[in-house]
């Protein structure tokens, strides 16, 4: 017997080489686990599901932890640590948003939404904001702001690809991990038992919610979204809103003529409470390229050997995801 853990929906094996085979079960459960159930090939259908999106994922130059599938019902992917939070992106207002603020469900945000979950089923996964992650030490501020621009660039790419056949996208569940050499990568599965859809215009329920809410049928609607997206042939052109801002100020330690002039200015117009005034820089870097730990590293690369200089400067990089 190989080494390996089994969750609600999922075993996982450890195999050679730092990667692991995921083997999708028949089971399904709600509730953090209290209701559980089988339902015949939905073990194979979620697989596909998933390996598909990973795949789109991929041709859009996103990282994630998938690397091939072996069989109908199982991925190989590489070895990661998870991160226990999980970010959820939302569109429209559904599920635990309507019951945490009494508010109805099917309205549409301005811009999405994404909130952080602490994966813990005995505590029932409570909302955490980033703040609280990271002072836990549950995942680090880089991190944070990875998770973040990452799951606003997957919500742009899976609406889109969605709405080619013809449903939409209300919310999903990502979750992230760290592979051995500490680069993020997005993890565990994307399918239908991780997002809300509904048909356009009907509103027909597709997903997770059909067994939540004892609708009936839910391989049937399951393998449905299986065959729409097997009829995808080209995938939309989406352009990425991939944005990076860098900082660049002088080290603490060195001396900033330019700043001290605006500091003597700022005195004799009496703003008498500014103490100090030191002058930076800002570059702000579009790329045509979607947002990765790899994006992030390259950016580093940058800002340390081009834009700033490490003997004087230091910079601060903010990724954006302007969708
Ligand atoms: P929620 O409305 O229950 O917070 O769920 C938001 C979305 O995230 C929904 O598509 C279901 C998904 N999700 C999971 O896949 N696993 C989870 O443990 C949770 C809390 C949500
Ligand atoms: N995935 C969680 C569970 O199995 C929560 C849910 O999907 O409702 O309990």
């Amino acid at each position: 017997m190989l080494a390996g853990y089994s969750g609600k929906a999922k075993n996982i094996e450890f195999i050679e080489d730092e990667k692991v085979k995921i083997i999708f079960r028949d089971s399904i459960s709600a509730f953090d686990g209290v209701k559980l159930n089988e339902l015949d090939n939905k073990g194979v259908i979620n697989c596909k599901i998933s390996t598909r999106l990973f795949q789109i994922l991929h041709e859009y130059g996103l990282e994630t932890h998938f690397i091939s599938s072996s069989k109908d019902d199982e991925m190989i992917c590489e070895r990661v640590e998870i991160i226990p939070v999980e970010t959820v992106c939302r569109n429209k207002t559904a599920g635990s948003f309507c019951r945490r603020y009494g508010v109805d469900q099917g309205i549409k945000f301005e811009s999405p939404i994404i909130e952080y979950f602490l994966k813990n089923d005995d505590l029932h996964d409570p909302l955490v904001n980033k703040e609280v992650a990271v002072n836990m030490e549950w995942m680090n501020s880089e991190e944070a702001m990875l998770m973040e621009v990452i799951t606003r660039a997957v919500n742009h790419i899976l609406k889109e690809v969605f709405d080619l056949i013809n449903l939409d996208l209300i919310d999903f569940k990502l979750e992230f991990g760290r592979n051995k050499d500490g680069c993020l990568l997005i993890a565990d599965e994307i399918s239908t038992d991780t997002m809300r859809l509904w048909v356009k215009k009907t509103g027909e329920i597709k997903d997770k919610d059909r067994y939540r809410k004892d609708l009936g049928k839910v391989i049937h609607h399951y393998e449905d979204i299986l065959n729409r997206l097997n009829t995808i042939n080209d995938l939309p052109n989406i352009e990425t809103q991939t944005e990076a801002n860098v900082n660049i100020n002088l080290k603490s330690s060195v001396l900033d003529p330019a700043g001290a002039v605006t500091q003597r200015s700022l005195t004799r117009n009496q703003h008498e409470t500014i103490e100090t005034t030191r002058l930076g820089k800002n570059a702000k870097l579009i790329f045509s390229e979607f947002p990765s730990f790899s994006l992030l590293k390259e950016i580093k690369g940058i800002s340390s050997e081009i834009l700033s200089n490490p003997l004087i400067e230091d910079f601060e990089i903010e990724l954006k995801y302007n969708l």
